[in-house]
């Protein structure tokens, strides 16, 4: 056999991929609610690029590990200016993506069969970051409380860690429940990994994206220094500008401890030096285009959430953060059997709830920042196929 046996065996596509092929070979005049990428779903900030993308200038290169210093100083910013907390610039690495950081952590830590926690439901990717690195992703739960909001199950989490444990993942706020991490959640989660040795990723790329009200304030990891804590975030979601590619880990974590990871992580970087130099010029040009990008987005999504409580009676309150919804199904259809009839008969796409691991086959998934005319239009079909005896 040619292949590393860390792929998938099969790649090839499944009956809803499939039936999505055929509809566009077709010609249909395909609705995706599942809308994510900001630089196509028609928001003004996108048509043109930042002045600072069109005027870098930097024809001197000189590579860094850890990045540019100057780039690493406006990162630092963000969190200043947000509110968030105060970091050092060297604990800060620049990677390409998220995905990239992700990489690079499990290199750092785990050997081949150890394993990362993570929790369900949540972001799709971590299994194939985990497989890609020969790393086995095991999951802890996040529950609803009894008043909706999704919390982690620390209990459940207790009980996944075993001896192959190396990192304890969260994504805060979680993708797609939309849930933050409190800060007593922060705190036990800390003394956790510490208690048995594990390390703590905390991925925020969702982080500004708050619909907490007045009373609170998202709460992030950078802060935490009881065990080692890598903070995950970068552009593809801050500025909405995925294409840009600038991501970053802060590092944080007692004594030596720190020390040695950061030492490891620039050796890994700097084998890769992935980060484009001339973005790296840019970034402190750029971060000034948060408020206005991050304003423009955020009316989108309460604009789709409004439609959305309006048309399927959904509590807005319970989404924390974050650019998704979820919406529960009627219990005599299944998530999967939803999404595939919504395709073939209305040429609609939302992703099944089992797609980020709800246990329950009862959820689908939508993207709030879907444009405004397509998400109205989708949602009504959605409603005339799920409810039709309501529908208009
Ligand atoms: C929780 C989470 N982390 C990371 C990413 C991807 O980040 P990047 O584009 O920087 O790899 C996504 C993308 O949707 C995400 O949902």
């Amino acid at each position: 056999m040619f292949f590393s046996s860390r792929l998938p065996e099969c790649l090839d596509p499944n009956e809803f991929t499939k039936t999505l092929e055929e509809k566009k070979a077709a010609g249909a005049t395909i609705l995706d609610l599942t809308h994510a990428n900001p630089t196509t779903a028609g928001f003004a900030f996108a048509t043109t690029l930042p002045t600072p993308l069109c005027n870098v200038t930097a024809s001197h290169y000189e590579p860094s590990a850890l990045g540019m210093k100057a780039a690493r100083n406006a990162v630092r910013g963000y969190y200043q200016n947000n509110d968030y907390g105060l970091v050092d610039s060297d604990d800060l690495l620049l990677t390409a993506s998220t995905s990239e950081a992700y990489s690079f952590i499990l290199k750092l830590l785990t050997d081949p069969d150890d394993e990362i926690l993570i929790p369900a439901p949540s972001y799709p990717l971590f299994d194939i970051l985990a497989m890609l690195e020969n790393v086995r992703p095991s999951r802890y739960m996040l529950r609803q409380d009894n008043s909706g909001h999704w919390r982690i199950d620390f209990k459940s989490l207790e009980q996944e860690i075993s001896r192959q444990t190396r990192a304890i993942v969260v994504v805060n706020p979680n993708n797609p429940t939309g849930s933050y991490m409190t800060a007593e959640e922060l705190q036990k989660l800390s003394e956790l990994c510490q208690r048995h040795e594990l390390a703590l990723i905390v991925d925020e790329v969702f982080l500004d994206y708050e619909n907490l009200g007045d009373s609170a304030k998202p709460c992030s990891a950078i802060t935490s220094k009881t065990a080692l804590t890598f903070t995950l975030s970068g552009f593809s979601k801050i500025l909405a500008l995925p294409q840009v590619k600038l991501s970053w880990i802060h590092i944080q974590g007692p004594g030596t401890v720190k020390a040695m990871a950061k030492q490891r992580l620039e050796f890994i970087a700097d084998t890769y030096l992935s980060v484009n130099g001339m973005i790296q010029h840019a970034a402190s040009a750029l971060f000034p285009y948060q408020g206005d990008i991050q304003q423009e987005i955020l009316a989108r999504i309460r604009t789709n959430e409004i439609l959305l409580q309006a048309q399927m009676g959904l509590d807005p309150c319970l989404r924390e953060g974050g650019w998704y919804a979820l919406i529960k199904l009627p219990d005599t259809i299944t998530d999967e059997q939803c999404c595939l009839d919504l395709l073939k008969e209305s040429s609609l796409i939302v992703h099944p709830g089992f797609f980020y691991d709800f246990m329950e086959n009862n959820r689908i998934v939508v993207s709030l920042i879907t444009p405004e005319e397509d998400f109205r239009r989708g949602i009504i079909l959605l409603k005339k196929y799920l409810h039709p005896q309501h529908a208009e």
